[in-house]
């Protein structure tokens, strides 16, 4: 395709006005413990590794280099650094809490203070330690309890260090693909387990809340969630459509109407109500990245262009999912703050990546605009980092930061240099966008 052709594929999607943010809009980066560091960590997914079932993951070394990650990310004007924990380095076997580990994610919160960075810490990212995986994973009470001693652990050790807390990164699709699709560690399939793992995550969300709330100063204690924006590929196919609006009621309904109200509702079973789950929130974590349909073709496949554009791993790019779903957060919601905690996109197209980001901050800004309260955005992700089934694919890479894997030595991209044109004018041109 002639790179006119490609240019055209985003006309529709790309600002033709300028976007103004505010000098206090959060500009920050997400990313994950294990993605980032990976290593041979007592967890299930290197457990999966071992098994030929996932890509083995040697991290990108930013156990080693966090701190110059740090100073990197601010170079480029981004003020906020979203990690996580690995619960297998804390806690390699049940009960026994490595000082060490716990040192280490001190000294990185403290390193993002010096760098002139907010820390925000993730207490889980979707891998398990091998023995809570080992023991029934969370679906046990006695790792369900686990989890929140960690928890309060944690909390107790960074509460001096950090403010800003997640629970979990998007519970909602730990559920999909870990119980109901079986395609991460635990690969187990099957709805029921689902239901009553929807539910759990939602009751350790609720208590450990509350365990953060009382242990550190002034925190914000905010959940992630990544928007899917169901749709029927052909709208006129009646059996997608069923499955499209049955799989949103689950996805988003279940979760928004938990949050608002305390009340969990699953099919085919009785509503159960956890009153300190209402409101249990004081931010919206909100992840995006594509459209997300259900249709002869499968997942993915719907979009609102005839030629739209797609990114590396296959996904139609579809800024609107951004907008409405920022809007339908927020509606479903009053009050609660939004944050964008993760957008981006794998390309190793430098040019694609700024378009993509062009595109969605004309998403978010209409979002602002119909009412929708976005305090920030944190892209996904510094440095290239383990895409879980992908692994490091040249495909797959999310960050605004390479590296060179001979040496770890890093390089800011292109787009990572037009973003930090953008935070430093606090402004978005679009003559700027290739
Ligand atoms: C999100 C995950 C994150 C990363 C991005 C690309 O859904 O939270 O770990 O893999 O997708």
């Amino acid at each position: 395709m002639s790179a006119a052709d490609e240019r055209a594929r985003w006309s529709t999607l790309l600002p033709q006005t300028p976007i103004r943010f505010a000098p206090d809009f959060a500009w920050g980066v997400a990313s994950s413990a294990f993605q980032a560091e990976g290593g041979d960590v007592p967890n299930d997914w290197v457990e999966a590794a071992r098994a030929g079932r996932v890509p083995p993951n040697p991290g990108n070394g930013f156990w080693t280099r966090g701190e110059e990650d740090l100073r990197l990310v601010a170079s480029l004007g981004l003020r906020h650094y979203r990690m996580s924990v690995e619960w297998s380095r804390v806690e390699p076997e049940r009960g026994r809490f490595d000082a060490s580990a716990l040192d280490h994610y001190r000294a990185l919160c403290d390193a993002a203070a010096a760098a002139g960075v907010t820390p925000w810490v993730n207490l889980f990212h979707f891998t398990h330690p091998r023995w809570v995986a080992e023991s029934g994973g969370l679906l046990a009470i006695a790792n369900r309890d686990a989890f929140l001693r960690y928890v309060e652990h944690v909390g107790r050790a960074l509460a001096p260090h950090a403010r800003h807390f997640h629970v979990s990164n998007e519970s909602m699709v730990y559920v999909l693909t870990a119980y109901l699709m079986g395609v991460n560690p635990p690969f187990v399939q099957d709805a029921t387990s689902a239901f009553t793992m929807t539910r759990h995550v939602l009751a350790l969300h609720a208590d450990a809340h509350r365990i953060l709330k009382a242990l550190v100063p002034q925190p914000t204690v905010a959940t992630i969630e990544v928007y899917l924006d169901a749709r029927p590929e052909d709208p006129a196919d009646a059996l997608q459509r069923q499955a499209a609006e049955r799989f949103d009621a689950w996805y988003h309904g279940t979760l928004l109407e938990a949050l608002a109200t305390g009340w969990i509702r699953l099919p085919g079973r009785e509503p159960e109500e956890i009153p300190h789950l209402r409101g249990a929130l004081d931010l919206y974590g909100f992840n995006y990245y594509n459209a997300t349909s259900f249709g002869a073709q499968g997942p993915g496949s719907w979009s609102d262009l005839a030629d739209p554009p797609v990114d590396g791993m296959r996904r139609r790019v579809f800024p609107g999912g951004l907008e409405d779903g920022l809007v339908r957060v927020a509606t479903a919601l009053p009050g609660v703050p939004l944050l964008v905690t993760e957008n981006g996109c794998p390309t190793d197209d430098e040019t694609f990546r700024i378009r993509y980001l062009a595109s969605h901050f004309a998403a978010l800004d209409r979002a602002r605009a119909r009412g929708a309260d976005v305090r920030g955005y944190f892209h996904w992700t510094a440095v290239d980092n383990y895409e879980w089934h992908e692994g490091f694919g040249a495909h797959a890479r999310f960050g605004l930061i390479g590296f060179d894997p001979a040496t770890q030595e890093r390089s800011v991209k292109r787009s990572g240099r037009w973003l930090a044109e953008v935070i430093s004018r606090s402004v978005l041109d679009p003559a700027g966008v290739p």
